[in-house]
């Protein structure tokens, strides 16, 4: 049974549903532990917000996956960029699917879940992806399982700093994990290359317990050695911002991180340079 208070700042969610009756909405298809589909989800972090509507359809025309939305707040990072409202508006400009970074404080995510879960939805009302830092939510159980119970599909994330030990407990509730590679808040930024471990611990977690989650990373991913260690590592959704729009064009982009990730997971892993 699930319970929505009106509150002056949005809706507040109490009584989440249950972890059997959210499990039951689970693909119940087994984890392969062969590699899973290679995604390419650019960031509109260094799109032409003057033109944010034509940049997703542009997006959408190169390709890729879907597309993610890195929603700041100035509090949680030290950068502020957009709400509800500007996700919603590029539902008439594109039928990709949508992804919603919530790099925010727990104060927003508590007031504002519900307007970005409807926000994210697909061009049918499909589920899109809600992303929670776990940093930022104290009840993260419950706000996972509310972005469910609200027909979004719940993702978690962790800044470089958080152990991946802070989501061993609700994997079962989410269908992304998302590893950032970079500090939260700024696109072109390095790949810190000790978050590979990070990813091939928590795949190993997903594979042993034959769970259907996808690994996304987020921050310096290149069509180079970084998109191909995070795929031998267990990744298989690729944030990219500043790694796709610099080609000429974002379906040179799009094909370039595609073809490394694929090769990657072929088993043609490209080396860090020393
Ligand atoms: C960090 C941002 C960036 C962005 C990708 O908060 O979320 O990671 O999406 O930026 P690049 O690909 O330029 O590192």
């Amino acid at each position: 049974m699930l319970s929505l208070l009106s509150h002056s700042a949005g809706l507040v969610l109490h009584a989440p549903l249950h972890g059997n009756a959210v499990a039951a909405q689970r693909s119940s298809a087994p984890q392969m532990a062969g590699p899973r589909p290679v995604q390419i989800i650019p960031s509109v972090l260094p799109a032409d917000w003057a033109n944010m509507g034509a940049e997703c359809k542009r997006l959408e025309d190169a390709g890729v996956d879907r597309i993610q939305f890195d929603v700041m707040d100035g509090n949680f990072v030290p950068n502020l960029t957009f709400g509800p409202d500007v996700i919603a508006a590029q539902r008439k400009t594109t039928k990709l699917m949508f992804e919603t970074q919530l790099m925010v404080s727990e104060r927003c995510t508590d007031a504002m879940l519900p307007q970005f879960t409807e926000a994210t939805k697909g061009p049918n009302g499909e589920p899109g992806v809600v992303i929670v830092h776990v940093e930022a939510c104290t009840h993260i159980h419950r706000s996972l399982s509310n972005i469910r119970a609200m027909g979004g599909s719940p993702s978690v994330a962790l800044n470089p700093s958080t152990p991946a030990e802070a989501v061993e407990n609700i994997l079962d509730l989410v269908d992304h994990v998302l590893v950032m590679t970079v500090n939260p808040g700024f696109g072109g930024q390095a790949y810190i290359p000790t978050m590979t471990e990070k990813i091939r611990k928590i795949r190993k977690w997903i594979v042993d317990r034959g769970l259907d989650i996808d690994i996304e990373v987020d921050g310096g991913v290149k069509a180079d050695w970084t998109i191909a260690q995070c795929c031998d590592a267990g990744a298989n959704c690729f944030i990219a911002g500043s790694g796709m729009f610099a080609y000429p064009t974002l379906k040179e982009g799009c094909d370039a991180l595609r073809a490394v990730a694929q090769k990657a997971q072929a088993g043609d892993v490209m080396a860090k340079p020393n």
